[in-house]
């Protein structure tokens, strides 16, 4: 989209400064008026997301627990669980507790609670809300949660975070009963179940490839699971699946909870891994932009944007597209800019102009935001707070 407004039309800063503190800025603002570069949503792209996610798990017969990792904002966060999630995941334990603050009560914590702070702040948040979820890979660990549960007079509740990808947990098997094992015998912790989070299948270009790449990967977590049972451990839930993989963990049994996330806004990483009808994956609206402004134009061919590394994440090998104009080929300039080579439609583009660029990968991205605005076509009908930002440890 390219939008062009002439100087006269816009409001004084000082009033949409004013608006946007306020927040009162439905029916009031549009985008021209926005500071740039700025963090967009499409309200219709996002609202869509968030009920077909939450009618497709239902229909499976899943629970859904989307991972705030990605848009780190508590009134998303609400909104999933208003649509039918149970509950949040986050990252790390500074995400939890600001969710915890944002009144979600539901928090699987996706990464292990390593080290004294972290185990001093699970214990607290555990006393603050009803249902924290920590996932353990080492029996040292264990002792320590169990110990630190124990001197505050609690129990916490715990999961394995097992190993099916190339990164944390536990191995599958063995390795996985023996911690079992251990946790039950400690009076302080209860045993949920297992986290399987196959992250390296999340991304495999082909629906195909992906699915024997998951199978792979989840049915050990499956048999994990069913061993546990026949040992007459509890494991009433096993807690998987990403964007990628969502509509193929929902069809195997024995895994109960997904936990996507970037589906909410979507990103050419994700579109290009290809869907079940063909090579572009569309199954989610891309509800994400940064919206940025031409602020350089040396000549005919090439326009210089407000956005650059500092705007959108640069870590994939394909950089941002401009939505909606052909002709216009981005390329990162450094920290603050970013160059667009100009032609045919791309060529009509001017000094001034708003473009919204289409970005690589959305977690990292909107990271770099305090505040995303929430977009009906040219309206800005709201401002959130990215109340996670920067809550990476
Ligand atoms: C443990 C865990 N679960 C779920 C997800 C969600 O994956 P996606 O954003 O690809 O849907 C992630 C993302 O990195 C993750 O680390």
């Amino acid at each position: 989209m390219r939008y062009h407004s002439g100087m006269s039309s816009l409001r004084p800063w000082s009033e949409v400064e004013r608006l946007l503190a306020s927040g009162d800025v439905h029916g009031k603002l549009s985008i021209d008026d926005l500071p740039t570069p700025a963090l967009c949503v499409d309200l219709d792209g996002l609202t869509a997301n968030i009920n077909k996610m939450a009618a497709f798990a239902k229909s499976k017969g899943r629970a859904l627990r989307p991972h705030g990792k990605s848009h780190k904002c508590g009134e998303i966060a609400r909104r999933c669980i208003a649509a039918g999630a149970v509950g949040a995941c986050a990252a790390k334990i500074s995400e939890a507790e600001v969710f915890a603050q944002q009144g979600i009560e539901s928090i699987l914590v996706t990464t292990a609670m390593v080290g004294r702070y972290r185990i001093e702040r699970a214990v607290k948040l555990a006393a603050l809300i009803p249902d924290l979820i920590l996932v353990v890979e080492d029996a040292q660990n264990a002792t320590d949660l169990n110990d630190a549960a124990h001197a505050a007079k609690l129990t916490l509740s715990v999961a394995l975070d097992l190993n099916v990808s190339y990164r944390t947990g536990v191995a599958s098997g063995a390795p996985a009963i023996a911690l079992a094992e251990h946790i039950v015998q400690l009076p302080h912790l209860s045993l949920k179940g297992i986290q399987a989070y196959a992250g390296h299948a999340s991304h495999v270009v082909g629906f195909d490839a992906r699915i024997a790449a998951n199978h792979q990967a989840m049915l050990p977590a499956v048999e994990t699971r069913r061993a546990l049972e026949a040992k007459g451990i509890p494991c009433p839930w096993l807690s998987g699946a990403s964007t990628g993989t969502y509509n193929i963990d929902s069809d195997i049994d024995g895994i109960t909870e997904l936990q996507p996330g970037s589906y909410l806004f979507m990103d050419l990483d994700y579109n290009r891994i290809g869907g079940t009808s063909g090579t572009v994956y569309d199954d989610f609206a891309n509800s994400l932009t940064v919206l940025t402004t031409v602020n350089s134009k040396p000549n005919a061919h090439s326009a210089i944007l407000d956005a650059g590394i500092k705007a959108s994440a640069s870590d994939r090998p394909f950089p941002p597209i401009v939505k909606g104009i052909p002709g216009t080929a981005y390329s990162f300039s450094g920290d603050e800019h970013g160059s667009l080579a100009l032609e045919g439609e791309g060529r009509a583009i001017q000094l001034g102009d708003r473009l919204e660029l289409v970005i690589a990968h959305c977690d990292p991205t909107v990271n770099l935001y305090d505040r995303i605005f929430v977009t009906s076509g040219q309206q800005v009908e709201a401002v959130w707070t990215i109340d996670a930002r920067g809550k990476i440890e």
